[in-house]
């Protein structure tokens, strides 16, 4: 297992290209089951979770093969497999995003049922009501989720649920009812930029979906998809990432490569704590001189603060005087994160579903964990800050969304490199 040693108090500078985002390309590559012929995508992120959707459509009948650094060619043959391999989609919620796809092209599709992971329950209900208002059969009891429909028939259903819409229930339906027969209304649907991004990949590929970026898609069914090529938008969580860390760190870090429009939220909330973003063309320069201020922040789906970056903004706030607070209504159960953030010197409490920041916490270096990967991101952030050492376990979880991160960040000035860790009995002996 790897870790990583970060020794914080240097301010980052200079510039930084952003990648393709992870939570776009996973569904947009799963739709290439639905096509006829190959779709090259552009700006895909060369990440585990990419591997492991990747693994499971060559289960399917999908071969993928790296064709450039960030570009990757899907080819679907004739396949009839529709049970997805346990192996891979226990390994990442998002692979949920193959069960549309597989309804609609073979008329089946056998999964196991994801479980809750740290962020709380997430079930998958909506999915579920909304693929059977397209007349799919679906038995979800644990351990699998057996799903068959012989036709897919276009319905109005809604996908409203109690936190907001779903981002990948909605890229489930939708991708199923691109190729339902007759009209299908989505209500409630999600219109993040991943979800658009995934509605631009279908259109090209001759699906007829109105209402794109608005929370109704009509979509009318077609009888095929062809394969196209097409780049992932860039990624709005890693650029914010690295926006905080710049803010974090009293530094100057230009983004490039960004969309702006997708990150209004995240760029008024570091603006609001201090940290100057000049926006020009597709780069964003974040700059910090004076101190950070505090925020109250709620977490909402798009246009709203996006819930992928509240652990990141709490560890900026950290630094700022006075208390800050972030209200979490995406996902009750986001704050683990707060205890290792504590370990560094911060102060956090949870009321309720709040985080209650209190600053300016002098944070120093310590032995954390990352317990999920927004969560390792925002230790990354503290430790960037904080004065001393941080030793940074779980990295694989940061692995997840980011790809090269110590490499980018110690091109940026910071100090920060990545090792195997000592097998625990080793480190023990030696510290006895
Ligand atoms: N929900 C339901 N029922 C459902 C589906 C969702 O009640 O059937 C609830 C969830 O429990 C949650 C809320 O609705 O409270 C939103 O869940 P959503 O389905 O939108 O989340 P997701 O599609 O599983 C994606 C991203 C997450 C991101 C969320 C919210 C991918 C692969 N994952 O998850 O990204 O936090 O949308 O924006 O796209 C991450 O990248 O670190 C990450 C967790």
């Amino acid at each position: 297992m790897d870790e990583m040693v970060i020794h914080g108090g240097r301010p980052l500078s200079g510039a930084v290209h952003i990648h393709g985002a992870k939570n776009a390309a996973l569904p947009i590559m799963a739709a290439s089951l639905l096509t006829e012929g190959p779709t090259v995508l552009h700006r895909v992120p060369r990440l585990r979770d990419v591997e492991t959707i990747a693994g499971i459509l060559n289960s399917l009948g999908v071969t993928t093969r790296w064709v450039g650094p960030q570009t990757l060619r899907l080819v679907p043959h004739w396949s009839a497999a529709y049970v997805a391999r346990f192996d891979l989609v226990r390994q990442m919620r998002g692979s949920v995003c193959v069960l549309g796809p597989l309804l609609a092209t073979r008329g089946a599709a056998v999964l196991p049922q994801p479980g809750g992971c740290v962020l709380g329950e997430r079930p998958i209900d909506l999915h579920l009501k909304g693929l059977r208002g397209l007349g799919a059969v679906i038995q979800a009891g644990a351990p699998c989720i057996y799903a068959r429909a012989d036709r897919l028939r276009g319905a109005r259903v809604s996908l409203a649920g109690p936190h907001g819409s779903t981002v990948t229930g909605t890229a489930n339906v939708l991708m199923a009812a691109t190729l339902a027969e007759g009209r299908t209304v989505i209500e409630g649907a999600a219109c993040e930029p991943e979800t658009q991004d995934l509605a631009a990949y279908l259109s090209a590929c001759g699906a007829r979906i109105g209402g794109i970026g608005t929370r109704t898609l009509t979509v009318d069914g077609v009888k095929r998809l062809r394969g196209v090529e097409h780049s992932i938008i860039p990624d709005r969580i890693e650029a914010g990432t690295l926006a905080a860390a710049a803010a974090a760190t009293g530094g100057e870090v230009t983004l490039e490569g960004v969309r702006p429009d997708h990150m209004e939220a995240t760029l008024e909330a570091l603006e609001r704590a201090g940290a100057e973003c000049r926006v020009e063309g597709d780069s964003i320069t974040v700059r910090r001189t004076g101190p950070l201020r505090p925020v109250n922040l709620v977490t909402a789906p798009y246009p709203g603060f996006p819930t992928d970056m509240h652990p990141q903004l709490s560890a900026l706030l950290c630094l700022a005087r006075g208390r800050s607070t972030i209200r979490e209504t995406i996902y009750p159960e986001r704050f683990t994160y707060a205890g290792e953030l504590s370990r560094m010197g911060a102060r956090i409490a949870r009321a309720d579903a709040t985080a209650v920041v209190e600053g300016p916490a002098p944070l120093h270096g310590a032995a954390v964990r990352a317990t999920d990967l927004r969560a390792g991101a925002a230790l990354v952030v503290a430790a960037l800050a904080a004065c001393g050492q941080t030793i940074l376990s779980g990295v694989d979880q940061v692995d997840r969304g980011h790809q090269c991160l110590e490499e980018r960040l110690g091109a940026l000035g910071a100090d920060i490199c990545r090792r195997q860790a000592e097998p625990a009995e080793r480190s023990e002996k030696k510290s006895a």
